[in-house]
C-alpha cells in the first residue's frame, strides 16, 4: 500500500521509465512509511487468499515492507517474508529476530524455494510492463503444482514517478493481458484502500 499517497499528490507522468528513488531505501524513508502506514494493513486480501489456500501452506510474500501483513499471514500459513531493500529488512530481522526473511526483488525471485502460495500487497506496481512479465514468469517457476497468487494494485491507467519511484496503474484487462498467459485469473475485484474502488485484488492458480 502507499499511504503516503494521502498527504502528497503527484504530478502524473505517462513514462515506462523505471526510475531507481531511494525511498524504501534509507532508514528514514522507512522510518517515515512506518509511521504512515501504521493504521493500514491487508486483512481483507488475506481473507480472500484463505478462499484458496489451505491453513499451513507454504507462502512468500514479495515486498513485506513493514511486516504487518507478514504478522497476520504468519498466523495461518508458514511464511517466507523478502523485500528488495536491505532497509526494510534490517527493520523486519531486527523486529522479528528468529525469523527468516529473503533479500528478493519482484522481477527475478532469485530463490530455489517452492512455495504453495505468492502474496504481495502494493508492490508490483513498481514494475514496469517487461519487469511484470518477467516477474510473472518466475512466480510460475517458485510455485508448487496448484500454487495461488494474491496481489494487490493501485487502480487506474498509465504510470508516473512518485517520491522517485516508478508507480504503474493497472486495470482487469492489463492483469488480465499479465498474468493469463500463466496462471488462471480465479478473480480481479476492486476493492476500497483509501478512496472509493482504488484497488485490486488478483487471486490466480498456477495453469
Ligand atoms: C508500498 S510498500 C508495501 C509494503 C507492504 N507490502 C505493505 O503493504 O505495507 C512497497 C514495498 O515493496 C518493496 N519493493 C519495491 N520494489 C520491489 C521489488 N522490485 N522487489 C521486491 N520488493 C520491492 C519496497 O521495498 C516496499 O517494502
Amino acid at each position: 500500500m502507499n499511504p503516503i499517497k494521502q498527504f502528497e499528490k503527484p504530478k502524473a507522468k505517462d513514462s515506462e521509465i523505471r526510475m531507481e528513488g531511494e525511498y524504501y531505501k534509507t532508514k528514514e524513508s522507512v522510518e517515515e512509511y512506518i509511521r504512515l502506514a501504521k493504521d493500514v494493513n491487508g486483512k481483507q486480501l488475506i481473507e480472500k487468499l484463505q478462499h484458496v489456500l489451505e491453513p499451513g501452506s507454504t507462502l512468500l510474500e514479495i515486498g513485506s515492507g513493514p511486516g504487518t501483513d507478514w504478522k497476520i499471514l504468519n498466523k495461518s500459513y508458514r511464511v517466507t517474508g523478502s523485500d528488495s531493500s536491505i532497509a526494510f529488512l534490517n527493520h523486519l530481522k531486527t523486529e522479528n529476530p528468529n525469523q527468516t526473511f529473503l533479500e528478493l526483488d519482484a522481477t527475478t525471485l532469485r530463490t530455489d524455494t517452492k512455495f504453495d502460495g505468492l502474496y504481495s500487497n502494493k508492490v508490483l506496481h513498481h514494475l514496469n510492463e517487461n519487469e511484470l512479465v518477467d516477474s510473472v514468469k518466475r512466480q510460475h517457476e517458485v510455485l508448487q503444482t496448484k500454487g495461488v497468487i494474491c496481489h494487490s494494485f493501485w487502480k487506474g491507467k498509465g504510470s508516473e514517478i512518485f517520491k522517485g519511484l516508478f508507480v504503474k496503474y493497472h486495470t482487469k484487462e492489463s492483469l488480465k493481458e499479465a498474468f493469463g498467459p500463466y496462471f488462471k485469473i480465479l478473480s480481479i475485484e476492486s476493492y476500497t484502500e483509501f478512496d472509493q474502488g482504488d484497488s485490486l485484488v488478483l487471486l490466480g492458480a498456477k495453469n
